[in-house]
C-alpha cells in the first residue's frame, strides 16, 4: 500500500526522503495502518508535520472529494495543488481552516458545495491535520 502511494510522490526528492522514513516504520510496525491512521508511524518528525503520515490521512479523509492527487473533483473538492488560498495561509491557519471547513453559507465559498469540518472526519487530531498540511505543501505547484 505505502509503496504504491509513495510512487505517486516519488517525483519529489523531498518526498523521497520522507518516504524512506515511512518505509522504515512500515518494516517494523506492520504495513497496513492506512484506515486507522491514528498516529501509526509516529515518531520524531510529527512535531514539524510528517508529510508521509499526512499523505495517508489525506488519502483516507480528503481524497474522496479532493482526489488522490489533490487536483480536485468535479462538483466536490477544489484543486489544492494550485490553490492560492492554500499558498497564502500559514500552516497553523490551514489547520484552523480544515477544522471548521467552509460551509455553503460562507461568502468565501465558490463552489456551492460545503467543505465539511475536518473533511467530515471528527476523529482527526491537530497532529494529523498538521501532517496533512505538511503533505499538501509537498504537492503545491
Ligand atoms: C465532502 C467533501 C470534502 C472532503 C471530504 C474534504 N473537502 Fe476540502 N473542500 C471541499 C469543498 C467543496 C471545498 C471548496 C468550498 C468552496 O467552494 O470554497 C473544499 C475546500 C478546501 C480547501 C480550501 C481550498 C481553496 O482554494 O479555497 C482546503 C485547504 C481543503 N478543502 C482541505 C481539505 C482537507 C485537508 C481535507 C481532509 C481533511 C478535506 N479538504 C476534505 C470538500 C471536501
Amino acid at each position: 500500500m505505502r509503496r504504491r502511494e509513495a510512487a505517486r510522490v516519488g517525483r519529489l526528492g523531498l518526498a523521497a526522503v520522507f518516504m524512506s522514513a515511512g518505509l522504515l516504520f512500515a518494516a517494523c510496525g506492520g504495513d497496513d495502518g492506512e484506515t486507522s491512521s491514528g498516529g501509526g508511524g509516529g515518531g520524531g518528525e510529527s512535531a514539524a508535520g510528517d508529510a508521509t503520515a499526512g499523505q495517508e490521512t489525506f488519502s483516507a479523509s480528503c481524497a474522496s472529494c479532493h482526489g488522490q492527487d489533490a487536483k480536485g473533483m468535479p462538483n466536490l473538492g477544489k484543486d489544492l495543488t494550485t490553490s492560492e488560498f492554500v499558498a497564502g495561509q500559514s500552516d497553523a491557519d490551514l489547520v484552523a481552516f480544515i477544522k471548521v471547513g467552509r460551509d455553503t453559507s460562507d461568502p468565501a465559498n465558490t463552489t456551492g458545495v460545503a467543505m465539511p469540518p475536518k473533511g467530515g472526519n471528527p476523529a482527526l487530531t491537530d497532529e494529523q491535520l498538521g501532517d496533512v498540511v505538511a503533505y499538501i505543501r509537498t504537492i503545491q505547484e
